[in-house]
């Protein structure tokens, strides 16, 4: 199976449609991304590995060294899914021209298709600048983790009449900056709705209802791997409950020495 491109991600806008919508999955290990990498599209190597990966306590602390090696692994170990990486809090706002250098080197140490930025209007002119220059960029609206303390926190947006007219025109800002996909994160149902009829490009949905054209979630949330998660995650499975489970016994079988038994033994003769 040849590897999905941008190109073709862009031109998966479903219009409500019957179309199909884009599947998305974090993956931040080449182990991870393998298991994955058949029934997504895209693979997206969030800076959520922040917290998933090395407890932090947001993604703030999340640095482009991090992201580029988890990216690499990921590349490594998926041949289908498009590869997209999310640029690190300080990597990129500062300038346009910051963002293309924290791009391109995450880009190149990788092997990753795409990068991902936070922000509507104010990224307007840096997505432009990336995409110009041979750098897809996928935006990212609604509940912007790396903005939590300016937000004050990671409750849904787009309840008061303000905030949901931004999310529109910022989407429609990074739409027209020429982003090949938005992320919309935490927003109320019916200003998701505005926001995908308001764009070209195929919107990407989490806690943002079925109606964008794809979803995405924490693979670790999904899987079940933590006791609390927001909302809008669906637990398909207790992976937790499991490995818990299966570490006991393994240490269970150590303390009565029923670990290892013949066939884990070496012996001389065979
Ligand atoms: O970092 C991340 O995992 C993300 C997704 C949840 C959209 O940005
Ligand atoms: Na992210």
């Amino acid at each position: 199976m040849k590897r999905l491109t941008v190109p073709k991600i862009r031109a998966r806008k479903t219009d409500g449609g019957t179309d199909e919508p884009l599947v998305m999955l974090t993956a931040y290990t080449a182990r991870q991304a393998q298991l994955l990498d058949e029934h997504c599209d895209l693979l997206l190597v969030g800076d959520s590995l922040g917290q998933v990966i090395y407890g932090l306590p947001s993604t703030i602390p999340v640095t482009l060294d991090m992201m580029a090696n988890h990216a690499a692994a990921v590349v490594r170990g998926s041949y289908h899914a498009v590869v997209v990486v999310d640029m690190p809090f300080g990597s990129y706002e500062a300038s346009k021209e910051q963002a293309f250098e924290s791009a391109a080197f995450l880009l190149k140490q990788s092997g990753a298709a795409a990068v991902k930025l936070e922000g509507g209007q104010a990224m307007a002119e840096t997505v432009a600048f990336l995409s110009q220059r041979g750098i897809p960029v996928m935006g990212h609206v609604g509940l912007t983790p790396q903005a939590v303390n300016v937000l004050g926190g990671y409750m849904a947006r787009g309840r008061s009449d303000a905030e949901a007219e931004k999310i529109v025109s910022d989407a429609k800002a990074l739409d027209d900056a020429g982003a090949f996909a938005i992320v919309i994160e935490g927003v109320v149902e019916p200003i998701a709705i505005a926001a995908t009829q308001a764009v070209t490009c195929p919107t990407i949905g989490i806690g943002a209802s079925a109606q964008c054209d794809g979803q995405v979630l924490v693979t670790e949330d999904m899987l079940g791997m933590f006791e609390r998660v927001p909302r809008f995650v669906k637990r398909y499975e207790n992976i937790a409950e499991m490995i818990v489970k299966t570490v006991a016994r393994y240490a269970g079988e150590v303390r009565d020495r029923s670990f290892p038994g013949p066939e884990q033994t070496y012996q001389p003769k065979d």
